[in-house]
């Protein structure tokens, strides 16, 4: 095996979780949406969801003052969208109208549902114990819908600079884990 060292900046690209998905937030009746792939489960029921969200991005605030989000899950048909709206601030734009992103009303949270993902879920922040440190909140999904007739998700997983995974192979093994 020709193994050689990896410079420690790319270390993220191989252990990204994926998949890469559209957050969204809205405060003072302004709804906003920005990509997001370091995530991770904690959790199976109720399903908690950690995820870093940097202070530098707009959703930021939007998520610490609300406490709520909804976290969308978007497939390779649209991931012209996904990246676009991780290029780019709800500062200065709605991503929405410029992307061509349509929403709906989520049941529990003021945060808007994508209608273009697959999968949905709306979240509460349960604990902001290491927002200050590591931007790093703990979401509960309170709500989750999901297009059950999309067998197998061609998710997008983030290896860096532009470059994704899409998944879609499943394999079968026996296993214990749920
Ligand atoms: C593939 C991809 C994954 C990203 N993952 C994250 C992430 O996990 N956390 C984060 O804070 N920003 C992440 N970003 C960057 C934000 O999406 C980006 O800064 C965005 O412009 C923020 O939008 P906002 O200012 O409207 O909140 C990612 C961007 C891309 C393209």
């Amino acid at each position: 095996m020709a193994r050689r060292a990896l410079s420690l900046s790319k270390v993220y690209q191989l252990l990204e979780p994926g998949p890469v998905v559209l957050l969204t937030t809205a405060r003072n009746g302004r709804p906003n949406v920005m990509t997001m792939s370091w995530h991770t489960m904690m959790e199976f029921e109720p399903p908690l969801v950690g995820c870093v969200v940097s202070d530098r991005n707009y959703s930021f605030a939007a998520l610490k003052a609300t406490r709520e989000c909804a976290i969308n899950v978007p497939e390779r048909d649209i991931a012209d969208k996904v990246v676009a709206c991780g290029n780019a601030s709800g500062r200065d734009i709605d991503k929405f109208a410029a992307f061509g992103l349509s929403t709906a009303p989520a049941s529990r949270v003021a945060a808007p549902l994508i209608r273009e993902c697959f999968a949905n879920l709306e979240c509460r922040v349960v604990d902001t114990r290491m927002v200050a440190k590591y931007g790093f909140f703990v979401l509960e999904v309170v709500a989750a819908w999901a297009d059950r007739s999309r067998k197998a998700p061609q998710t997008l997983h983030h290896r860096g600079y532009g470059t994704f995974m899409v998944a879609g192979e499943t394999v079968r093994l026996t296993s214990r884990m749920p």
